[in-house]
C-alpha cells in the first residue's frame, strides 16, 4: 500500500472503521474514499457496484456490518443473517470484479463452536455447533471468510479475512440496553458515582472471563495485514486449503470480576460492587489463540487498563 494509494474503508463511522480511518490518516495515508450509509446503501448491489466501477478503490477495508448485542441478535435473526450477507457479497464481488489489489474482510470470533476449547485456534472453524442466539450472523461471517478463500483460490485475489475478539474504543456503543459489557461497566460506576449510589450491579457471577483488544490496536494490527501479508503467507501445502483466516486478540483475558474492579477504581466509584447471579453468565471463556498472528510479526501494544482509562477520559469528553 503507498501513501497515495486509493482506500475505501467500508463502515468507517463504526467502532473499528474509525479507529481505521484515523490510523490511515495517521501514518499519512492520504487517499481514502469513504461514503456514510445514506450516500451509499451497502446493501444495495447496483449502488455498490456503481461505486467501486466510478471510484476503482484499489484496497477495501471491509468493516461495515450490521453488529448487536445478544438480544438483537436473536431478535432480528433474519436481518442479521440478511444484511450481512448482502453488504459482504457486494463488496467482495465488486472488489473482485474491480481488481482490488487487496481486501480485508472482517468477521467476528463467534464463528467458531460454542463450545470451542481454548484458546481458539483457527482450524477450530466447523468443527461443532454455534451459539444459537447468534447463529445467523455467524454463518454471513463464516460465508464471508469462505468467500474471500474461495476467490483466492480460483481467481488469484488477495482478500483476508481477520476475527477480533471483543473490541472496545472510542465511538463505542454506551447504551445499557444494546451495549457490551465494558462500555456498560464503564457507564453504570460512572452514573453511580455521580449519584453517590451505594453500589452498582453487575450481572451474572462475575466469574466468566473474557478477551479484550482495543479499537485502536485493532486498527494497527488491520494496516499491518494491510501492509506486510498477502494470501499466499497463510497456505500450507496441504491439497485442502482452508482456515486462511487470522485471529486478532490481545493474548489474555481477564475474568469479568477483575475487569469490573478495574473500571471501578479508573472511574473511581468508591461503593461496592454487587453481582447478580440470577442474570446468565454465558460461556465461561472466550479467548483466541493469536500464535498465527503473532508469528507474522504483530502483537498489541495497548494495556486493557491504559485502554480503559482512554475510554473512560473519551466518554466523560462526549458529556461535556
Ligand atoms: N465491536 C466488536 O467488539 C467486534 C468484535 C469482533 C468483530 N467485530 C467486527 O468488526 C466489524 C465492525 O464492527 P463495529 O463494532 O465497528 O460495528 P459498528 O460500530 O456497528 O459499525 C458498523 C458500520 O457499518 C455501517 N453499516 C452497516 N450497514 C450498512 C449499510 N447497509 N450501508 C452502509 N453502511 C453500513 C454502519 O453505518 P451506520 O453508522 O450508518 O450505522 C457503521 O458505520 C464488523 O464486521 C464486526 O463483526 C466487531
Amino acid at each position: 500500500m503507498k501513501l497515495d494509494s486509493k482506500i475505501f474503508v467500508a463502515g468507517h463511522n463504526g467502532l473499528v472503521g474509525t479507529a481505521i480511518k484515523k490510523a490511515l490518516l495517521s501514518k499519512g495515508y492520504q487517499n481514502l474514499v469513504l461514503k456514510t450509509r445514506s450516500e451509499l446503501d451497502l446493501s444495495s448491489t447496483i449502488k455498490v457496484e456503481e461505486f467501486f466501477q466510478k471510484e476503482k478503490p484499489e484496497y477495501v477495508f471491509l468493516a461495515a456490518a450490521k453488529v448487536g448485542g445478544i438480544i438483537a441478535n436473536n431478535t432480528y435473526r433474519a436481518d442479521f443473517i440478511y444484511e450481512n450477507l448482502m453488504i459482504q457479497n457486494n463488496i467482495i464481488y465488486s472488489a473482485y470484479k474491480n481488481g482490488v489489489k487487496k481486501l480485508l474482510f472482517l468477521g467476528s470470533s463467534c464463528i467458531y463452536p460454542k463450545n470451542a476449547p481454548q484458546p481458539i485456534k483457527e482450524e477450530y472453524l466447523l468443527t461443532d455447533t454455534l451459539e444459537y442466539t447468534n447463529e445467523p450472523y455467524a454463518i454471513a461471517k463464516i460465508a464471508g471468510l469462505k468467500m474471500c478463500e474461495a476467490f483466492n483460490l480460483q481467481y488469484g485475489c488477495n482478500f483476508i479475512s481477520v476475527m477480533p475478539t471483543n473490541l472496545y474504543g472510542e465511538n463505542d456503543n454506551f447504551d445499557l440496553n444494546t451495549s457490551h459489557v465494558l462500555p456498560a461497566l464503564i457507564r453504570k460506576f460512572y452514573e453511580g458515582k455521580l449519584n453517590k449510589s451505594n453500589s452498582v450491579e453487575v450481572w451474572g457471577s462475575g466469574n466468566p472471563r473474557r478477551e479484550f483488544l482495543h479499537s485502536s490496536d485493532m486498527a494497527q494490527a488491520c494496516i499491518y495485514i494491510m501492509e506486510n501479508i498477502n494470501f499466499n503467507d497463510l497456505i500450507n501445502n496441504s491439497k485442502e486449503i482452508r482456515n486462511t483466516h487470522i485471529n486478532i486478540g490481545y493474548g489474555s483475558d481477564v475474568s469479568i470480576k477483575e475487569l469490573a474492579t478495574l473500571i471501578k477504581n479508573i472511574v473511581g466509584f468508591d461503593g461496592e460492587i454487587i453481582y447478580d447471579k440470577s442474570k446468565p453468565d454465558g460461556t465461561y471463556q472466550k479467548l483466541l489463540d493469536t500464535s498465527k498472528l503473532n508469528s507474522l510479526g504483530w502483537k498489541p501494544k495497548i494495556t486493557l487498563e491504559k485502554g480503559v482509562k482512554e475510554v473512560f477520559e473519551w466518554y466523560i469528553n462526549q458529556k461535556k
